[in-house]
């Protein structure tokens, strides 16, 4: 199974954007995790479309753009205009989640979706099959530098089994609380992406952290 680390620029250096992401790809970053939070759907606002034009211009990796957004549908144009690779969308916020779905995907752009962690699994249920990825949230959204939900892993877990017995290959994504101490049990149940904010932007090496992260996603003998 393929591991991606998607390093989130939520935690870098805001003055030294392009510096950091550039840290992340010589690093060995496979995408750059963009987080977009509108102070409605969570309670913290971030940044639009100009931060995602600038990420776009510093790195050819892939801009993996999480939508923390209520009415998700009135930003897909301008973001893939902008350079997003994928545009995940929480349930929560989108009712009409396969009509977005087949939108994004319409405008050649990666479609996914994500859960909060109170949110059931049965939420994506009859929609895996339009899936390009599905994102395991295992903090509440709003902030970097959260503590990982333990029960995020038995929850990884039914979402491969789900995933697999719809025949869906869509990526399976986790995001908050990821570091060293946490990555491999996430692992181990079935996620092959992992966003890490703080684990690599607080670390000594950063570059380093990267490789570190994706060294404890091995299989076992
Ligand atoms: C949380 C965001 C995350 C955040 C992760 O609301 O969606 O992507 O940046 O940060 P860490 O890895 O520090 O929990
Ligand atoms: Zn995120």
């Amino acid at each position: 199974m393929t591991v991606r680390i998607a390093p989130s620029i939520l935690s870098a250096d805001f003055c030294h954007l392009g510096r950091d992401i550039a840290m992340c790809e010589a690093g060995g970053a496979d995408w750059i995790h963009v987080d977009v939070m509108d102070g409605r759907f969570v309670p913290n606002l971030s940044f639009g479309v100009k931060v995602i034009e600038a990420a776009r211009r510093s790195t050819t990796r892939p801009l993996d753009v999480h939508l923390m957004v209520v009415e998700p549908e009135r930003y897909f144009d301008d973001y893939v205009k902008a350079g997003a690779d994928v545009l995940t969308i929480h349930a929560e916020a989108a009712p009409h989640l396969d009509r977005q779905l087949m939108r994004i995907k319409e405008l050649g752009c990666k479609a996914g979706v994500a859960l909060n962690p109170g949110t059931p699994l049965s939420a994506i249920e009859e929609v895996a099959h339009l899936l390009d990825l599905l994102l395991i949230m295992s903090v509440n959204p709003g902030y970097g530098g959260q503590r990982f939900i333990d029960y995020s892993v038995d929850k990884i877990e039914r979402a491969r089994f789900l995933l697999d017995q719809a025949g869906s290959s869509a990526v399976l994504e986790v995001d908050g609380g990821i570091s060293r101490d946490t990555i491999e049990r996430c692992w181990r149940a079935g996620a092959d992406t992992f966003v890490a904010g703080n684990a690599v932007f607080a670390a000594a090496d950063p570059q380093a952290e990267i490789g570190a992260l994706r060294a404890l996603c091995v299989e076992s003998a």
